[in-house]
């Protein structure tokens, strides 16, 4: 059994790991690690890279899943199939500072703590407008999280830190798993203060590729959030999929309007319209942002936009049956229109869930 596991989630890395598996190698020394790399079916055959530096080093191992997308989760996942005591978690692009690990191990032995956190110096990181913003953003990001996260935790954003597995195998099943933010989340997710230091190394610039974090990363962080926040309460993916519903209703009266009043057709024919353009933009959308997890592609994309539509129809049946029903019941009408919206699209959730991007909505 080593003594620590170095996890590294990829997505079409292939161009950094061998270089990560030298530096590690250099600066790890005599320790006893291995390397876990937990890739996503990357395009550019990162497993396959991976694969190919274990047969040349048996220290190295890799875990590809198909289908899914996630750094949080490929971390999760990494450090579950890990035996050893101690994890470090880093990106694959080097820019994370390998060379800070041993002093890792180190404080944390002395100090019998749970993490260590790979800390990055404001002062030292590259400038630029861009940095500036980002450095902006991320202090945004981290009043969100207030009172989620230690206060004196200066960079709870961090990707680069070293745990107990013990500590995150406790705390597995209550891991968000969502998004990017797996240190955050693991300090939200503790129901006792995680004992904690940080040591601070220089963010490097990327090696090769790019950045895999989009403007979506803001939309997942937020829904990290409410799920720590409320998920006991209410899945963060129905609320996301209540989210984009509203954001249908937008894209229904805005068709209508502007074939009904502003192109005088029909009222049946743009009212037919409005309902078919809101169903297909209310499928993309929650591609993009409900299972952004499990987004659908090519074929498996049409299928899942074909029984979206079979899921919605069934769905306005089942609104206007108890809509009819309670207004039958001499319901006002406005409250009989909102329990059929309030069943169709709990309907419209869990059958999509289902037969659309399959499996249970509250796992990621
Ligand atoms: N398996 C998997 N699946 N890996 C992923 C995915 C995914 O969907 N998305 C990204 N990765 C991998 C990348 O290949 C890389 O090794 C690592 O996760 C970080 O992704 P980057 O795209 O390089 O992120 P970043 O540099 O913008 O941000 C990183 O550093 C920040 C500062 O430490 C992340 O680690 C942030 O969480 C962190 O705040
Ligand atoms: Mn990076």
């Amino acid at each position: 059994m080593p003594e620590l596991s170095v996890v590294v989630p990829t997505f079409s890395e292939a161009q950094n790991l061998p270089e990560l598996q030298r530096l590690l190698s250099r600066s790890l020394g005599t320790l006893d690690w291995e390397l876990i790399v937990v890739d996503d079916d990357s395009p550019d055959r990162t497993a396959d890279v991976a694969r190919e530096l274990a047969q040349a080093d048996r220290r190295v191992r890799c875990i590809q899943r198909i289908g899914r997308r996630g750094l949080s989760s490929a971390v999760i996942e990494g450090i579950l199939s890990s035996s050893a005591p101690l994890v470090v978690v880093m990106d694959a692009d080097l820019q994370h500072d390998e060379s800070i690990i041993p002093r890792m191990i180190e404080l944390l032995l002395r100090d019998e703590l749970d993490v260590v956190v790979g800390s990055r110096h404001a002062e030292t990181g590259s400038v630029g407008e861009w940095d500036r913003r980002r450095v902006a953003m991320s202090n945004v990001a981290a009043r969100l999280a207030r009172g989620l996260i230690p206060k004196d935790l200066h960079d709870p954003m961090s990707g680069f830190f070293l745990a107990r597995s013990s500590v995150v195998r406790q705390l597995a099943h209550r891991l968000s798993g969502r998004g990017y933010k797996i240190l955050l989340d693991l300090f939200a997710s503790s129901p006792r203060p995680l004992r904690f230091a940080e040591v601070p190394y220089t963010f490097r610039a990327r090696a090769h590729g790019e950045s895999k974090l989009d403007s979506l990363v803001v939309w997942q962080y937020l829904m990290m959030l409410l799920d720590k926040r409320i998920g006991h309460i209410v899945s963060p993916r129905l609320i996301s999929f209540a989210f984009v519903g509203g954001l249908g209703i937008g894209v229904h009266y805005a068709v209508l309007s502007t074939l009904y009043v502003g192109l005088g057709a029909r009222f049946v024919i743009a009212q037919g319209a409005a309902i078919w353009a809101a169903m297909t933009s209310n499928f993309f959308c929650n591609n993009l942002l409900t299972y952004r997890d499990r987004r659908l592609h090519g074929v498996r994309l049409l299928r899942g936009l074909l029984s979206f539509y079979a899921v919605c129809a069934l769905g306005a049946f089942a609104n206007i049956g108890v809509a009819a029903y309670a207004f039958a019941q001499r319901g006002h009408w406005a409250i009989s229109a909102l329990a059929g919206i309030v069943v169709g699209t709990l309907w419209n959730y869990l059958a999509s869930a289902h037969f659309t991007w399959g499996g249970d909505p509250d796992r990621g």
